[in-house]
């Protein structure tokens, strides 16, 4: 085995991550979901604002005492860093390359929310031998015990990546604005996932950038209906984020709008949807779907396996 991708002993992994863990716990309540729950965003088309729901429901829900952490998987976007004002140096890709450890990548931004840069190391851990994979699930592991909600923030379409995590999810968020080729777009998203996944995957549509929630209404009428007749399935609609100019403004600034403490008309909307996530399962996540007991990390690995390159 080449000498530099050999493992750091897991011990001391251990050890450090548990103390990071640990400065962390505080007032955290767990009570309102079992497990970690994992949620990817998702789009057909760029720019609908996929990063900037990530931050900000990952904002939300740590308000609401969930410890969350938000992986940047969008693969060749990655921008939630930007978003934060913050610069991390280290990624997965050096966690899987041996040469740091998870603690050192972990990225904390809030009171009980961590960011995991995703890097290339996502890319990599797709590619890398089975036992090699199994150390670093392995590592990863750690931190599902230790987390609520695990936030994905994807790339736009469904790239083979993009569809192992979808399929790994508890719950898909699939967003969309109301422009014609957003929703023509996140129809396909929607078409290509159900086809290749037989219809086991977890989707939830989101309207953002809507005028208000009637326009936002009729979006989802439109792909959800087009959805149950020619796909027969049926899809919840889980909210809308109206368009606001302080996201753009939050955006300019690098401080992330539920950071900075304003009022404005989209900051009710995360706050709900961050709610909506928390539901009990069957409720958010429509029909019930055959994942089992399984971490996500390793359906994660087993569906990065299956989609191959
Ligand atoms: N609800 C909203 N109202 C107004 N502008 C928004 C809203 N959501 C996102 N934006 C803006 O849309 C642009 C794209 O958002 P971004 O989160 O980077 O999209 P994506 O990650 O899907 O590519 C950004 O300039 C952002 O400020
Ligand atoms: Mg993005």
């Amino acid at each position: 085995m080449n000498p530099v991708i050999m493992p750091p002993p897991a011990h001391d992994q251990a050890t450090r991550l548990r103390e990071f863990v640990l400065e962390k716990k505080d007032s955290v309540s767990r009570s309102k979901i079992t497990g970690m729950r994992s949620v990817s965003i998702l789009s057909g088309k760029g720019g609908v604002g996929k990063s900037n729901l990530a931050v900000n429901l990952a904002l939300a829900l740590a308000d609401q005492g969930m410890k969350v952490m938000l992986l940047d998987a969008d693969l060749g976007l990655a921008n939630i860093d930007i978003l934060f004002g913050v610069v991390p140096k280290f990624n997965l890709g050096h966690v899987l390359r041996g040469e740091k450890e998870l603690s050192d990548i972990l990225f904390q931004v809030g009171e009980r929310l961590t960011i995991i840069p995703g890097g290339a190391g996502l890319r990599e851990l797709a590619d890398i031998d089975d036992q090699r994979q199994a150390w670093m699930i392995d590592r990863l592991s750690f931190l599902e015990n230790e987390t609520d909600v695990l936030l994905l923030d994807t790339s736009a379409g469904l790239h083979k990546n993009v569809l192992a995590f979808a399929t790994a999810s508890d719950l898909s968020i699939l967003l969309t604005t109301p422009e014609p080729t957003a929703i023509r777009d996140s129809y396909s998203v929607l078409k290509s996932l159900w086809q290749s996944t037989g219809g086991n995957v977890s989707v939830g549509l989101v309207v953002n950038m809507a005028s208000d929630a009637n326009e936002a209404e009729m979006v989802a009428d439109r792909i959800l209906s087009a959805a149950n007749q020619f796909l027969g399935c049926e899809v919840p609609y889980l909210g809308c984020i109206l368009w606001d100019a302080a996201i753009r403004d939050s955006v300019r600034r690098r401080k992330p709008l539920l950071l900075a403490g304003l009022n404005t008309v989209s900051v009710p909307c995360f706050k709900l949807l961050a709610g909506k996530i928390l539901e009990p399962r069957q409720e958010a996540e429509g029909a019930a779907r055959n994942i089992g007991e399984e971490s996500f990390l390793r359906r994660l690995s087993s569906q990065m396996a299956k989609r191959g390159d």
